[in-house]
């Protein structure tokens, strides 16, 4: 579905509209106060998971991303707790991203003066980050299991995004039966678990329950021991390997797709390259900076706001017949939720611009904007938000640090209006040059 053509739905029908999809509704919510009205005031009703052939067919539903109910419950509660307590440990999470940005950095001096499309790096980059979380440690980019994991997230994306991953959504009865790139994506799936599960082996022998867990595997078999007793626990193996794919997947195409595009704003746009004079040219910068820096944070703000990466969401269903709006929702109705706020005019200074003046007040101090639904709304929300923000700034700062960012064409030549695929909206493809700032 596209953006436009929802769109034009909602703007035709209002902000609560049903297409059907073979013989199933659709809801489609569109406009700030509807979607806040069905995810905060009604959120029990509107938190379940719209359930997508592929994705139920990749981890069998387990997994915090594609669960709802009891198992989405429990899940989420256990991963927002354990990233919150990486976030305090003794390697915090802000030192992961640290560690990572100063090899992106390397990364990307080794191009100096020479063209190149920083896409690979920057995913790398951010794939890196959750590897850390999830097992501990970094891996070089060349490491096997690495590239097992990358490509399991690159390659699911673009087979995803291809005619035949949006056919499999719509018929997964009959693609299952026919050869083609969907079965080996879910044969390149089958491997990761199948690799998560001996990295789950390995510290199951010198597990201790009562030690700090040094990573999320830890942290869920530790779970899983706790609970061997409790009937229908859900930390099992199934979830376990569902919920590592599920972060791993969510949390790097996203992040990495917006750094892209924020190195193409940065070479259209070259005045928002003056990183503010706060870190200087030797300082790590750290998220302490970030308060300092609201110029900044006002352009990655801006950056998300205007390319909209994901204009639908990602579908919830209502997981009981639900009344909303005098509309009847049997149970199970698919609920995409339109970011269209984000180019609201009642809700933006200059909708559709990049301007990041919509993030500050008179006195150039960062301004929050309720309307800003980039990592959704309400208890089903992106449950890496403050991981995203804090690599979007530490990266973005730590870049901008080293680097100016030059394109292959004037700015005013530079198209930088994303592209639409089945996902959402992505930067377009493009090569750098970057020259040494310091
Ligand atoms: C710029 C980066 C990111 C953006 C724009 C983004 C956006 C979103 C959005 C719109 C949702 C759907 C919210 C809803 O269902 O209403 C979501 C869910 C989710 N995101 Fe992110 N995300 C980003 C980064 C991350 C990262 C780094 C992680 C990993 C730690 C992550 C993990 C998840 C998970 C696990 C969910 C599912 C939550 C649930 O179903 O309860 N995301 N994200």
């Amino acid at each position: 579905m596209s953006e436009t053509f929802s769109l034009q739905l909602c703007k035709k029908y209002g902000p609560v509209c049903t297409i059907w999809l073979a013989n199933k509704p659709v809801v489609i919510l569109s406009g700030y106060q509807t979607i806040k009205d069905a995810l905060v005031l009604q959120g029990e009703e509107f938190n379940g998971r719209a359930q997508y052939p592929f994705l139920v067919k990749a981890t069998n539903g387990y997994g915090v991303m594609v669960s709802s109910g009891h198992r989405w419950r429990e899940l989420r509660r256990f991963s927002i707790m354990t990233l919150k307590n990486f976030g305090m440990g003794r390697r915090s999470v802000e030192e992961r991203v640290q560690e990572e940005a100063r090899s992106l950095v390397k990364a990307f001096n080794e191009y100096e003066g020479g063209l190149f499309n920083p896409r690979e790096l920057l995913c790398n980059a951010v794939a890196n980050v959750i590897c850390s979380i999830m097992f501990g440690q970094r891996f070089e980019y060349k490491d096997p299991d690495f590239l097992l994991l990358y490509n399991a997230v690159t390659d699911v994306f673009i087979v995803l995004n291809s005619p035949i991953g949006q056919l499999y959504n719509l018929f997964p009865g009959i693609l299952d039966r026919l050869p083609g790139k969907h079965r080996d994506m879910f044969a390149l799936l089958q491997d990761t678990q199948a690799y998560v599960k001996r990295e789950a082996d390995t510290r199951i022998k010198h597990l201790d329950v009562n030690s700090t867990p040094q990573d999320y595997i830890e942290a869920f078999m530790i779970k899983m021991i706790q609970e061997k007793d409790v009937p229908n626990s859900e930390f099992h193996y199934d979830n376990l390997l569902g919920s590592v794919w599920n972060l791993f997947s969510a949390g790097t195409e996203t992040t990495s797709s917006t750094l892209r595009q924020m190195i193409l704003m940065m070479i259209k746009h070259p005045h928002i390259q003056e990183i503010d004079e706060v870190i200087g040219p030797d300082g790590s910068p750290s998220m302490d900076d970030r308060s300092k820096m609201p110029y900044t944070d006002a352009v990655i703000n801006e950056v998300q706001c205007n390319m909209d990466l994901t204009p639908t969401s990602v579908p919830h269903k209502v997981t009981v017949d639900t009344e909303f709006k005098n509309y009847h929702n049997p149970k199970d109705t698919m609920v995409p939720l339109l970011s269209s706020v984000l180019s609201d005019h009642k809700l933006w200074r200059n909708p559709g611009n990049f301007d990041p003046e919509n993030f500050l007040d008179e006195e150039g101090r960062f301004k929050k904007n309720d309307a800003f639904l980039a990592f959704g709304l309400g208890k089903r929300n992106c449950l890496g938000e403050g991981l995203a923000r804090m690599e979007l700034f530490l990266f973005t700062s730590s870049l901008l640090q080293r680097f100016t960012f030059v394109g292959t064409r004037p700015p005013e030549e530079i198209d930088t209006t994303p592209k639409c695929c089945s996902f959402g909206w992505l930067p377009r493809v493009y090569d750098c040059y970057t020259k040494l700032r310091v």
